[in-house]
């Protein structure tokens, strides 16, 4: 039905977006993308200073380089690294500006990146956020400028795989893939993090 990608709430397009590492290999439109960073650029940032910039990557040798400066998913190392046809056809690189912030932008670039990453949901597109990455590879490979930090990266593109949440299970926090090679991101349980008041159990 027209439209009814848009019909999905916040809150379901918060419980919607899983972290993707394998892509379909179709093209993304330019003006997509754009819209990702439109979503960022108006995310809160402390003080309204800013000092976010995004770098968007879709030249095709680019992108298989870029490819080879990440590393995917820690806790199961290779199984869910993407393979030849399932690689990201697109990526987001963030900078923070050091002549508007030189530190605490952390805080500043995760609220950008959720807004970018939830927009890419709507949009029907899967994201990886990611922090292993070589940094003074990609600083290289795409001239950039030393007044930038490079602070995360994320990869883009139609999602080949449906990764799901469960809650935590035996006290891990590790994802893992199952017989089917499914994708499971366990989450800590609402009741184990929420308190009211004063009366804060340590657990
Ligand atoms: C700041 C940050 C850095 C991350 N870096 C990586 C990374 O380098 N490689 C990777 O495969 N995933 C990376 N991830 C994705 C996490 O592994 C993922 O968010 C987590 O497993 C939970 O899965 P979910 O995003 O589907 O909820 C990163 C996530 C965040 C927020």
């Amino acid at each position: 039905m027209k439209g009814s990608r848009n019909k999905m709430s916040v809150f379901e397009t918060i419980f919607k977006r899983r972290t993707i590492r394998s892509f379909k290999q179709e093209v993304i439109p330019v003006e997509k993308l754009k819209k990702l960073v439109d979503a960022a650029r108006v995310a809160p940032q402390s003080a309204n200073l800013q000092p976010l910039k995004y770098v968007i990557i879709n030249d095709k040798e680019l992108l298989e380089s870029i490819f080879k400066t990440i590393a995917w998913a820690g806790y199961i190392r290779p199984a869910a690294d993407p393979q030849d046809g399932e690689k990201p056809v697109a990526y987001i690189l963030i900078l923070v500006d050091s002549e508007i912030k030189k530190e605490g932008y952390d805080v500043d670039a995760g609220s950008a990146v959720e807004n970018l990453l939830l927009t890419a949901v709507e949009e029907g597109l899967g994201t990886a956020w990611l922090g292993a990455i070589d940094r003074k590879r990609i600083k290289g490979l795409l001239n950039i400028p030393d007044k930038y930090i490079l602070h995360t990266l994320v990869a883009i593109g139609y999602p080949n795989e449906t990764p799901v949440i469960e809650d935590e299970k035996e006290n891990s926090i590790k994802y893992y893939k199952d017989i089917n090679n499914v994708l499971h991101v366990p989450k800590r349980k609402l009741e184990d993090i929420v308190f009211f008041n004063n009366k804060i159990i340590d657990n």
